[in-house]
Formats: structure tokens, sequence, C-alpha cells
């Protein structure tokens, strides 16, 4: 099972991976969502198994089969994301977030489905903020010197450039690693290339040039063996 040139640098780690994007219902049959695939995510989660760790994968609406030889537990909602990942990250070595959690959620949902009034007029839908998954866990670690990535798909805009909101970004989450993507244009949905740039809370960057999702995987786990050695 040891691909990753022959190396086996996570056996007897648990770690925790989410992938895919959540939804929260707003009635029956709708929802607000993502573009997410989850196919970086099960990228990490495969990279990790290889490389010989005991993988728990948390699946938010991915359309993707089960990967062999890990455990998959599906989710829908971020409150049910949250809880897993809270549940799977007790005493884990690593926990990497490549999910993307809807930020809002209706503050009700409606048991029958929405209607169109006849007058012409739309329902204005009330949101409010979901729990911040990453934050949390980087904040509430559950075994001394457990590694948590967090990801960043960000535009740059009049606030400041990708790199300026992602250094922002790592220092609210509290997390060790951010893997930042440039998402002007939409490009890496569904999509089985990324290019990332690497950020450390201990002010490491990493360039990681446009490749497969796999190759940028073998990074993350690179930075994450790094940190894990030295604690
Ligand atoms: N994340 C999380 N819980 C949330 C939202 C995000 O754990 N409720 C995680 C994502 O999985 C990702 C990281 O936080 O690893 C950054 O996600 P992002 O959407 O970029 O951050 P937000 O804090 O939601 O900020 P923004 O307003 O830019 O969306
Ligand atoms: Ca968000």
């Amino acid at each position: 099972v040891l691909t990753h040139g022959g190396r086996a640098d996570l056996v007897g780690r648990h770690v925790v991976v989410s992938a895919g994007g959540t939804r929260e219902y707003l009635d029956p049959v709708r929802f607000l969502g993502n573009r997410s695939s989850g196919l970086q995510g099960y990228a990490i989660a495969r990279a990790a198994a290889a490389r010989g760790a005991e993988v728990t994968l948390v699946a938010a609406n991915v359309t993707l089969p089960d990967p062999a030889g890990l455990k998959v537990v599906r989710v829908g909602t971020t409150a049910e994301l949250r809880d897993a990942v809270v549940s799977a990250a007790a005493g884990a070595d690593a926990v990497v977030m490549a999910a993307a959690p809807a930020d809002f959620r209706p503050t009700g949902v409606s048991e029958a489905k929405i209607k169109k009034a006849a007058d012409g007029s739309a329902p204005t839908i009330e949101l409010i903020q979901n729990p911040d998954i990453l934050a949390e866990i980087s904040h509430h670690r559950t075994k001394p010197g457990q590694v948590v990535v967090g990801f960043a798909a960000e535009t740059g805009d009049e606030t400041g450039s990708v790199l300026d909101l992602a250094a922002a970004k790592l220092k609210r989450k509290g997390c060790d690693l951010l893997v930042v993507n440039d998402v002007s244009g939409g490009a890496v949905f569904g999509s089985g290339v990324n290019k990332a740039v690497i950020l450390g809370a201990d002010g490491g960057h990493v360039d990681v040039q446009e490749g497969a999702k796999s190759a940028l995987a073998e990074v993350i786990w690179d930075q994450i063996v790094t940190r894990l050695g030295e604690r």
C-alpha cells in the first residue's frame, strides 16, 4: 500500500479529511450549496492511506464512490459535518478541512415545498451563520501536536490580494497550514488539476505549480509530516 516513493511516513497515524460541499435545505427539495466536487479532498484522503495512515474521510454530498481501505462518513449539512469531524478528530494526528461548508443556513426549514405567490412576489429567506469547524478544531486540539490544515479559495478584491486575505484567514482560523487557491474565474471546480500556495503559521510559504490534485495532495502531506516530526 506504500506508494509514495516507497515512503511509509504515515504508518501508525490517524488522520481525518473532510471533502465536498454542504447543503442547507430551505424545504424538502431546495438547498443552498456550493460548487465543491470533493475531488481534492478525496485525493488527499487516498494519498494519506497510500502512505500508511488510518484515514477517516468525512464526505459532504460527494458523488464519487467510497475509496477502498478507508472509513467514509457521509454527511449533508454543515451541522452534520461539524459533528462528524469533531468526533473523528478526537485523538487524531492530523485534520485536513478540504470541505466547503455552507457559511449560512436558513433560520428554519419549511416542511412543505415553498409555493410561488400568485402576485409575482418572492419570499425573503432569513439566514444565520453556521459554526466554524476549522476554528473550533484549531482552538480545541484533542491531541498534543495535532496538525490542523485549512483550505481557502480566494479571489482578490479591493480589501486585499489573494495572499493578504489568506494570511489574515490563517491567523483568524488558528490552523497550522492553509492551502490557498486563487479561484478568480472558477477554473478549479470539478477539475482534476489545481495550483496552490501553502502558507504555514510558522511563516512557511510553499508554491505548488499547476498539476494533478493528487500531486498537490502529496505536497500537503509532506508539509504535515514535517510538522508531525517536530512535535
Ligand atoms: N470552514 C469551516 N467551517 C465553516 C466554514 C469554513 O471549517 N463554517 C473551513 C473550510 O473547510 C476551509 C476553511 O475553513 O478549510 C476556509 O474556508 P473559507 O470559506 O475560505 O473561510 P470562511 O471563514 O468561511 O471565510 P469566507 O467569508 O471567506 O468564506
Ligand atoms: Ca466560507
